[in-house]
């Protein structure tokens, strides 16, 4: 048995002095005092690492823009051991095949656990698999259908379903393409998209919406849906960021749609927090037609810890919202530090914030909009109880399993 010993983070008592015994990659004891094989003790604070359900890892179809293996070494990097791969890949998720076909690309390049989002097609419910496939989930675009197709299928799903439909919730009646001069006018082009979209959707607890930026789409959630909230629409507004470079769907919006979603977020009314790592390159951001999408999985916890320690977030509130929510809400026993849970742990040296150097990040895009900005990374990330990165240093090739 190994044990890992230090001030750990223990839902419902908070951080405790404690030792965690870990076999075969699961805790197999949390106690004050325990003997190991190998006993590791840490100065700084151990915490559940993070699950991130909503990724683009680009593979199929993106290589140059990221892949399982440079994707999943962001996540390992920020504290992230397991993630959830979005459908729009090329080929898109959408069948048995697509599916088990990325299942086997993640299995041999993911550093990090992961599950695949299927894409809700035309006469997806009367797929014979339907419900049966190891989907993390559904995911719903509002992208090339009719608004009356996109509200049909997501009332189809959440009739039918027995798993979440994730959907980006844009209306795709108020999603206009007026040409860009300056970042304010992609969120004019979308001023209204996210709460007309929400008003619209059916309540439904098999609902999950995806990345919420405004508070007007805050206060049109439909009843009994969860939600999750991305940093960049918790940090990044009009003011504080002018760059075309960070055209982004769903826009970013004002400081006040950033502060009245925080104040949601630190309430638990958006239960989870995720990433939508959407990274392309520089030279298509700089382009004539630049792509929306940010990256994000390996800075979402370092700028989240550095929240906390200004005392801007609660640390329950992080953990919560990190690891423990994301797992409750796909049907995962996971994400927190006790008996039978698999050993996936991060240990963090809370005075060690530091300005994010793009140099030392992996992403493929080989940019953020949160360079400088101060964060603290894990010192260490163990995965299933093996150490998978290290101060920014990857440690483990491949080795993540599926968990769906
Ligand atoms: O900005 C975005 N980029 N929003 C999305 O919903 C998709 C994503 C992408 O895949 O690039
Ligand atoms: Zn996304």
């Amino acid at each position: 048995m190994d044990v890992f010993e230090g001030k750990s983070w223990i839902s419902g008592q908070g951080l405790v002095n404690t030792c965690i015994g870990v076999d075969e990659g699961k805790i197999t004891a949390v106690k004050k005092i325990l003997k190991g094989d190998n006993h590791t003790k840490f100065e700084g604070i151990i915490l559940p690492s993070a699950f991130d359900m909503h990724v683009h890892f680009r593979d199929p179809g993106y290589p140059h823009k990221e892949d399982w293996k440079t994707g999943s070494e962001c996540a390992a990097a920020g504290g992230v051991t397991a993630v959830v791969d979005m459908p729009n890949t090329n080929p898109f998720t959408s069948d048995l095949e697509t599916f088990n076909d990325k299942v086997s690309t993640a299995s041999s390049k993911s550093v990090v656990d992961f599950g695949v989002g299927v894409n809700v097609e035309k006469d997806l419910t009367e797929q014979t698999w339907f419900d049966t496939i190891p989907a993390a989930f559904w995911k719903l675009y509002p992208y090339g259908i009719s608004s009356a197709e996109y509200f049909s299928y997501a009332k189809e799903v959440l009739d039918k379903t027995s798993k979440p439909l994730v959907i980006h919730g844009e209306h795709p009646d108020h999603m206009h393409n007026e040409p860009l001069n300056e970042l304010s006018d992609h969120t004019q082009n979308r001023l209204i998209a996210e709460p007309e979209c929400l008003a619209s959707m059916p309540s439904s607890p098999y609902l999950h919406v995806a990345h919420l930026s405004t508070l007007e789409g805050l206060n049109r959630m439909p009843k009994l849906a969860s939600s999750e909230v991305c940093p960049h629409h918790l940090l990044l507004n009009l003011d504080n960021c002018h760059s075309l470079d960070c055209k982004v769907d769903p826009p970013l919006r004002t400081k006040k749609d950033n502060s009245g979603l925080y104040d949601a977020f630190r309430e638990g009314k958006i239960p989870i927090l995720s990433s939508d790592h959407a990274p392309h390159t520089i030279e298509e951001k700089r382009s004539d037609n630049p792509p929306s999408g940010l990256p994000g999985v390996e800075t979402m916890i370092p700028l989240m810890l550095n929240e906390v320690s200004e005392g801007r977030l609660e640390l329950s509130r992080l953990v919560n919202a990190m690891s423990e929510a994301p797992a409750e809400r796909l049907g995962l026993d996971r994400g927190r530090i006790s008996e039978g849970m698999p050993a996936d742990l991060i240990m963090i040296d809370m005075k060690n914030s530091k300005p994010i150097d793009l140099d030392k990040l992996h992403s493929k895009s080989n940019w953020t909009p949160f360079e400088d900005w101060p964060a603290i990374f894990p010192s260490q990330v163990y995965r299933r109880g093996e150490l998978i990165a290290e101060s920014g240093e990857i440690r483990q090739e491949g080795g993540g399993q599926n968990l769906f």
